[in-house]
């Protein structure tokens, strides 16, 4: 059987098992969840508390050859055009040493450019430098962000304030934690036009020089696949770390936005990040069906989503470090795979990407949990917790922390039957775990990696380009012709405009 949606009929047909029905199989456990022996340590991906049963993974196999995944992740590694909307292939993955020859050629050249720059920064070549202003909006500072809060509190080389907001409130936070003396800036943009951040960039140029620098372009280090473009912003060659542009920009981390990182970290810690990566990368370039762990969590994905009518996914970091995950998680899932359409612009036939939402354990215990367990929207909810703990307190704090994680994922499936309405929970709500033994560099690339794969994995069975995002694009051009006095508005908006004085 070819026809996607066929399978798609056979899907619906199939029998739902609770969860508990479910884990009456003995081997659930075994079947459904798998730890992974990887740079940075073991990661256990346990997939046993979802409602994949058999049945449902072998159509969800059937889907995944009526689709061509086969064809389109070799596509996706061999650098070939999988962004057709763009007419451009999507090659992040070379950044970690997975691609065609000459893009990985050109990733590590441009990864040696950018670790003589950082060498010559930590050497002193451009004097003391206690702090590094990032400048940078979505995915040009998502990932930065991300991983600077977690793996570089303690000991970081070069104290580091990414600045994504064009509200000044953010700049003028940065600013207050810096020197301009021992201060340098990184503009971030894949383009160099984005206006959130040429604004930012030009104001903390501002600032320096109120702050006495005589030369602040000096200090300046862009990160761009539009090297032109700063070029004719001011910066000097040097000082332009390049990327390809053909990383898209919520895959860019591992391109010279990541920057930041290997400012705070030392080259070795990005180049650690970059390793884990790319084991998840070979993992997911060899591994099939089932086996496949991007792939089981994409089917998953599209089982709740289409089978079960979940309109959203919550992930919950159990693990301070991993806060802006969600926000990063939102980035990549949401713009790559919010779409209407298929890859050949007809509509497409169900759902695409659920709205990606969560926070961190055990704090969104105490806020937003009543819905998950109670509430009448049924939420698929990945746990991702490490083993070991990120600090030297009683250990207890950790303690606490994973038994609360597992507890509240066993809560879910259980729940609890009461006569009493309002202390009845239902149960049979799935979950998913990531349990890392501990969190690291490379541990982090390999769950970033993941996701992104999951998101590339889901839009192949959906049909769907995860690459391009015109979707961002209207709200800047109303935004641009607002600045330039153009164009007409409707009432409401004008009358905005006007009570701001902006009509
Ligand atoms: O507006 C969306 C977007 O294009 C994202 O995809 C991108 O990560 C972000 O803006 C920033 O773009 P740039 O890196 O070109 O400044």
């Amino acid at each position: 059987m070819t026809d996607p949606q066929a399978i798609w009929k056979e899907l619906t047909l199939l029998e739902k098992p609770t969860l508990a029905a479910l884990f009456e199989d003995q081997a659930r456990v075994d079947e459904w969840s798998r730890a992974l022996d990887l740079p940075g340590g073991t990661i256990r991906f346990d997939w046993s508390k979802t409602h994949l049963d058999d049945a449902h993974g072998e159509a969800f196999a059937k889907l995944a050859g009526a689709m061509d995944f086969a064809e389109k992740r070799r596509a996706l590694f061999a650098g070939e055009i999988v962004n057709q909307t763009e007419d451009r292939a999507a090659e992040h993955t070379a950044e970690r040493g997975h691609g065609d020859d000459e893009a990985v050629a050109l990733a590590d050249a441009l990864h040696m450019r950018m670790r003589g720059l950082v060498e010559a920064i930590h050497g002193g070549a451009f004097g003391e430098v206690r702090h590094l202003i990032h400048v940078g909006i979505g995915g040009s500072a998502l990932g930065p962000a991300l991983a600077l809060d977690a793996l570089a509190r303690d000991d970081a080389k070069v104290d580091v304030h990414v600045v994504s907001n064009v509200d000044g409130n953010a700049l003028k936070a940065a600013f207050a934690a810096c020197d301009p003396e021992t201060t340098m800036l990184a503009v971030a943009s894949k383009t160099f036009t984005t206006i959130e951040t040429m604004t930012n960039a030009q104001s903390t140029l501002d600032w320096m020089l109120e702050g006495g620098i005589a030369d602040p372009e000096g200090r300046v280090v862009a990160l761009t696949a539009n090297p032109g473009k700063a070029v004719d912003w001011g910066v000097d060659e040097t000082r332009i770390l390049p990327f390809s542009e053909t990383v898209g920009g919520r895959y860019s981390l591992w391109s010279s936005i990541g920057f930041p990182v290997a400012i705070a970290l030392g080259w070795e810690g990005f180049a650690a990040m970059l390793d884990g990566a790319g084991a998840m990368d070979a993992h997911f370039r060899e591994s099939e069906g089932l086996a496949n762990l991007p792939l089981r969590a994409a089917f998953a994905d599209l089982y709740y989503t289409h089978l079960r009518g979940c309109q959203t996914r919550a992930v919950f970091a159990y693990d301070e470090r991993l806060a802006l995950l969600p926000d990063y998680l939102q980035q990549l899932e949401m713009e790559s795979n919010g779409k209407s359409v298929t890859v050949n612009g007809e509509p497409v036939h169900g759902p695409t990407a659920p709205i990606t939402w969560g926070g961190t354990g055990t704090d969104a215990q105490h806020a937003v949990f009543q819905l998950l367990h109670q509430g009448t929207h049924l939420v698929p909810v990945d746990f991702i917790a490490a083993i070991e703990p990120g600090h030297d307190l009683d250990p207890a704090h950790h303690e606490i922390l994973l038994m609360n994680c597992f507890a509240q994922g066993a809560a879910l499936m259980a729940g609890k039957k009461s006569e009493d309405g309002a202390r009845n929970y239902p149960g049979d709500r799935p979950s998913a775990t990531i349990l890392c033994d501990a969190l690291n560099p490379a541990t982090l690339g390999v769950l970033i990696a993941f996701h992104e794969h999951r998101t590339f994995a889901n839009a192949v069975l959906l049909g769907i380009n995860p690459f391009d995002q015109f979707g961002v694009e209207l709200g800047k051009q109303l935004a641009r012709a607002m600045e330039e006095d153009e164009g007409e508005f409707d009432a409401s908006t004008q009358a905005l405009l006007n009570a701001a004085g902006l009509g």
